[in-house]
């Protein structure tokens, strides 16, 4: 990847104020992007700004539920008037319920995850792709949507099949979308991490019964590699996927797990 490579592409991203998506802004920023973030609340907002005081002309910040269709239009529609293109998408924000089976998973637990993390996507790029085909018609270039998927949305996920559902149902969405604009200018494809170094992995090893040392142990103990991924391992292949180099790239899950899903 060459330095600038994303000099002046508008790069939006959700869930933004901390883990993988704060670290994916900084590093678009740093190679020259403009960014629309957003975030849940506005303390989470302050979070995705915060590195970015100096730079009002070239970072811009909304929140809003991104289970809310409403906040995907009100994102595009940002994008629109302070930079007038959509270059780049990272639809990251996403939620993870507790562990339990399945027959004791509250049913209005599963329908929050489902709308975040499904519809949120859909959501996202329904209102992303018009401007997407825009972006490209004027100017020839590709634009990129990237889903955070998971691991658990490539396999079974046992205790976890509320979100497995919605990241399988995020992949389906991703590779149906990718063929649907193959030939518009418009690559869509999913990264999928397993347990990263995030505060997502760490509250949810806080909240387990087991501990949080003892639930980190076993969970990574499944992991091939036995360890979590760190940020920047699953940073790194986001902007990967959208490099203009990787021009061929499109309707794929790539999986960031230390091996977890060759078995
Ligand atoms: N960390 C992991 O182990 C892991 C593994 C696989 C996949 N993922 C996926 O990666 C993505 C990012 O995970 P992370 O670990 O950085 O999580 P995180 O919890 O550290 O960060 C997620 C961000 O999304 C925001 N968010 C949550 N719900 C939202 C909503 N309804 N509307 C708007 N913003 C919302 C949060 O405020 C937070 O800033 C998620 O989609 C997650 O499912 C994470």
């Amino acid at each position: 990847m060459t330095t600038a490579e994303f000099g002046g592409k508008t790069v939006f991203i959700s869930g933004a104020g901390r883990g993988f998506g704060k670290r994916a802004a900084e590093l678009f920023f740093s190679q020259g992007a403009n960014l629309v973030l957003t975030d849940f609340d506005d303390t989470m907002v302050e979070q995705a700004l915060a590195p970015y005081e100096n730079a009002a002309n070239q970072v811009v910040a909304l929140a809003g539920d991104i289970g809310n269709e409403d906040t995907s239009l009100r994102a595009v529609k940002l994008a629109n008037d302070t930079f007038g293109a959509l270059d780049i998408a990272i639809n990251n924000a996403g939620i993870v319920h507790d562990q339990a089976k399945l027959d004791a998973l509250p049913s209005s637990t599963a329908e929050k995850v489902i709308q975040v993390d499904l519809l949120g996507v859909f959501y996202a790029m329904k209102h992303q792709i018009p401007l997407m085909l825009k972006r490209h018609e004027q100017t020839g270039n590709q634009c990129n949507i990237v889903n955070l998927g998971s691991a658990a949305g490539l396999m079974g996920s046992p205790l976890l099949s509320a979100y497995a559902a919605a990241k399988h149902g995020v992949i389906g969405l991703t590779k149906s979308a990718a063929l649907e604009y193959a030939r518009k200018g418009i690559r869509i494809n999913a990264v999928c991490p397993a347990f990263a170094d995030t505060a997502m992995a760490h509250e949810a090893f806080d909240r387990s019964p087991h501990g949080p040392q003892e639930a980190e142990r076993r969970l990574v103990a499944g992991v091939p590699m036995q360890r979590l991924a760190t940020i920047d391992e699953v940073v790194q292949a986001i902007l990967w996927v959208c490099s203009p180099a990787n021009s061929f790239y499109t309707g794929q899950t790539l999986a960031i797990d230390g091996g977890l899903t060759a078995f």
